[in-house]
């Protein structure tokens, strides 16, 4: 069934637009906020009351000269910019497009304004109007602080928790320069109705405390993990790890047995090559993302941690460091007696699908699962594929 989710405007001055119109129908509330990915500003009416049929303006104003919104306004002047559907699954939306013939303008949903994914439809095909179709997702609840102390350095981890007490403890780790906003979050919420969830932001990420006094280290990260399993009182949890956190995950659950239950390790590799280190410490470049696309990737780090610049820097040295530790990550991986689902997304574009395989045989007690048609960033996966074997392989515990 259609459902109009909003109306896009495209203003030079979109907070005056806002104001007007708020005034118009007597002084409403609006939600601002700058979409640091697509190069705006947002301003968000929203429908007349909480679930009424009618729907929201979107108020939108670039903040970089190179953004859509940009060319639009230069080409087109201000007025009707989109007409946004609502789907319950940006991917799914987007691949039935697809297969219909229509041209979508990104290869994966982007983050838009009040944590919705979105995906644009070229106009042509589209009766000369641009169709945003768009997930809305919820958002995390307030962080809990958790002490933790290493190497002579003190302070708190963000850790979010979701699901009721009563049910399983799972404990969700998001991925190097990552944090659970931007990677965990959407499936701590597709999980919350099975498991005590519990998300986890490491050490320097997200809205943890920086420790910068430490280097990264694979103990530093394993430790904090046991302390936020201690600080709650979880004894033994099913863990996921995202990446980097899936080394953790293995890392915990080879240090530590008896405080594992069950493994998933998506997107993560143990065989690190010198070629494969230099690339990751590329991408994590901080000259590099400040200079991309109007400084948009920057803004957007800038948001989602405390010091994205001191995070990139470290996780750099840390990444450099991984292929001499090849070896060691290989016999800790073959000693983990924990039953382990290791997942993949059959398009991941940092790591070859091989690196899935060799985790898989050297695990004792391994299954395998690929998530079709996605790449590496968790924040964009297709969680309806990947959600079934997760949920069926950590259930098998309870
Ligand atoms: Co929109």
């Amino acid at each position: 069934m259609l459902s109009l989710d909003h109306l896009g405007l495209a203003a030079d001055d979109a907070n005056a637009l806002a104001d007007l119109l708020a005034a118009l129908v007597g002084g409403r509330r609006y939600e601002s906020e700058i979409v640091a990915e697509q190069g705006v500003a947002a301003h968000v009416l929203p429908a007349a009351a909480p679930g009424a049929p009618a729907p929201a303006l979107e108020l939108v104003e670039p903040t970089a000269p190179d953004s859509a919104v940009a060319r639009f306004l230069e080409k087109r002047g201000p007025g009707m910019h989109h007409l946004a559907l609502r789907v319950s699954s940006a991917e799914a939306a987007m691949w039935r497009a697809e297969e219909q013939g229509l041209r979508v303008l990104s290869d994966e949903p982007h983050p838009g304004a009040g944590g919705k994914r979105v995906v644009f439809l070229h106009p042509e095909d589209t009766g000369g109007v641009l169709v945003e179709l768009c997930e809305h997702t919820d958002p995390l609840p307030e962080a809990e602080r958790v002490p933790f102390a290493h190497d002579g350095a003190n302070g708190t981890l963000a850790a979010y928790t979701l699901g009721s007490a009563a049910n399983p403890p799972l404990l969700l780790l998001h991925g190097a320069a990552g944090c659970t906003e931007r990677e965990t979050r959407r499936l701590a919420h597709r999980l919350a109705p099975h498991f005590r969830v519990v998300a986890l932001d490491f050490p320097g990420h997200g809205a943890s405390d920086l420790f910068e006094n430490v280097d990264f280290s694979s103990t530093l990260f394993a430790e904090s993990v046991r302390a936020t399993l201690d600080h709650f009182g979880i004894e033994r949890a099913a863990v996921f790890g995202f990446s980097m956190g899936g080394n953790m995950a293995l890392r915990l659950a080879h240090h530590h047995p008896e405080r594992v239950a069950r493994l998933v390790v998506h997107g993560a590799c143990i065989d690190w090559s010198e070629t494969q280190a230099e690339q990751m410490a590329v991408r994590l470049d901080v000259r590099t993302l400040q200079e991309q696309s109007g400084g948009r990737p920057a803004a957007a780090l800038e948001a989602a941690h405390r010091d994205w610049t001191g995070l990139f820097a470290r996780t750099e040295r840390f990444v450099r460091a991984l292929p001499l530790r090849t070896d060691e990550m290989r016999a800790m991986a073959e000693a983990v007696e924990v039953p382990t689902l290791v997942s993949t997304a059959d398009r991941d574009d940092l790591f070859p699908l091989e690196a899935a395989f060799t985790l898989h045989r050297r695990l004792p007690k391994a299954r395998l699962t690929v998530v079709p048609g996605t790449r590496h960033a968790l924040g964009q996966t297709d969680l309806g594929a990947l959600v079934p074997p997760l949920t069926r392989h950590l259930l098998a515990y309870v």
